[in-house]
């Protein structure tokens, strides 16, 4: 494989905001080939032709966007799936609750996969991708995009240094803009298919995991519905307790909820309190200001983070994506280009190499995410009772 096509299914915020300026960029440096983008809805994609933010900084690139004209298509990934040549690479970016059926066509039709987070919504799922996979030696790769955060990185590293001896007690918060209540996570985001926790909260779960390396063994997620603007309801707010297999206790807060008018767009971090053999040790991240303050002419107040994904003026012809976002992309779409350009006798060495490093999250590496998501949606559903994981 020298230029993988790529195809990416679902035109939303998510590809908007960093999956395809990334795969632009890639392109425009030759890294991949053709882009298609299908969603289900033709003005979805006319919308992400038509982006501004996309055209100024990507003057020269496009993608092929499907379904080209008519009414909602939901089926058409698989017809534009299979048509595309084996081996290949599709990125997930639907729903939640669709990114099974749509790995596992991707897979059946001997495509790599770059999935948007949550993998899935059940561990079985999770178990029958990693086996798909491997069966054909094709890569999956999660995108949890924390994990490129140098922070994190830093925070790893020197974790599994000893520098913070043992996590014992922890609090980790990520509440979206009142605004998302009004974008299309009314129509999906619902009581029944997710919730804050599930949407927001693993991203903590997961760098947990990442820095120290501990496995969640129990988790309670307690969730206050509310309704969102189409009156449709949602656990819009959600406080979860995740037990660790040291028996370390983490605190996860979620919700959409931090006003609109409060500087950047959203509030997050982590702090772990950790312990050493005679001492007490810290690590606390705020993970949305990042130490810039602007105050704009038009009298608005933000604190942009410069970390995650920005366009920087490089020369050239339009702006050059940076951040975190920008880096696990393409982190994951060149390893599927380093496993496909490998000999077939090679491949499942380099794969099983991935899943051990525990870099790139995989089924394989991090089903406990999905072990959490389900034993955390089986307790928000109860009230909030304690689950095994
Ligand atoms: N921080 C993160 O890692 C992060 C952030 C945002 C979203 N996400 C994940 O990305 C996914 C999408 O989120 P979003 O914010 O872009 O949502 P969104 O609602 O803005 O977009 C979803 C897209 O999926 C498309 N879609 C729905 N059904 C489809 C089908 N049958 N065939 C093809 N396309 C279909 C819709 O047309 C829409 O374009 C979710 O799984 C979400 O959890 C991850």
């Amino acid at each position: 494989m020298i230029k993988p096509q790529v195809t990416i299914v679902g035109g939303g915020m998510i590809t908007h905001d960093q999956i395809l300026p990334t795969l632009y960029h890639m392109q425009r440096s030759g890294a991949i080939g053709e882009i298609t983008v299908c969603a289900s809805r033709a003005a979805t994609v006319q919308a992400l032709a038509a982006a501004e933010q996309l055209l100024r900084a990507f003057p020269g690139q496009s993608f092929r966007g499907l379904p080209a004209t008519g009414g909602p298509q939901p089926e058409l990934y698989r017809d534009t799936i299979q048509s595309m040549p084996p081996r290949q690479i599709v990125v997930v970016a639907v729903p939640d609750q669709l990114h099974f059926d749509v790995i596992m066509t991707a897979l059946d039709h001997d495509q790599h996969v770059c999935a948007v987070k949550p993998l899935v919504l059940r561990h079985k799922q999770a178990v029958e991708i990693e086996q798909r996979a491997r069966s054909k030696n094709l890569l999956v790769g999660v995108e949890y995009h924390k994990r490129f955060d140098d922070r994190s990185l830093m925070a790893r590293r020197k974790y599994r240094e000893g520098l913070f001896g043992e996590f014992r007690l922890g609090a980790a918060c990520l509440m979206e803009k009142w605004y998302y209540r009004h974008s299309n996570f009314q129509n999906w985001c619902t009581t029944e298919n997710s919730d804050a926790f599930t949407y927001i909260g693993c991203h903590y779960v997961d760098l947990v995991h990442f820095i120290t390396g501990l496995l969640p063994t129990r988790v309670s997620v307690y969730g206050i519905p509310g309704q969102y603007p189409n009156g449709k309801t949602g656990f819009l707010w959600t406080d979860a307790r995740v037990i660790w297999n040291n028996g370390a206790c983490l605190n996860v807060q979620n919700s959409l909820s931090f006003p609109d008018a409060a500087p950047g767009t959203n509030t997050q971090g982590l702090t772990l309190y950790c312990q050493g053999a005679d001492n007490g040790a810290l690590l606390s991240h705020s993970d949305q200001y990042r130490g810039l303050k602007y105050s704009y002419i038009d009298g608005i107040y933000a604190e942009p983070s410069p970390d995650y994904f920005q366009y920087v003026d490089l020369g050239g012809p339009g702006l050059t994506p940076v951040g975190y976002g920008y880096r696990s992309v393409a982190y994951i779409v060149n390893k599927c280009i380093e496993v496909e350009s490998a000999g077939e006798s090679a491949r499942a060495a380099i794969l099983r190499e991935i899943d051990e490093a525990g870099i790139m999250a995989t089924p394989a590496n991090s089903s406990y995410n999905e072990r959490v998501i389900e034993a955390g949606r089986e307790s928000i559903l109860n009230g909030g009772r304690e689950v095994a994981v």
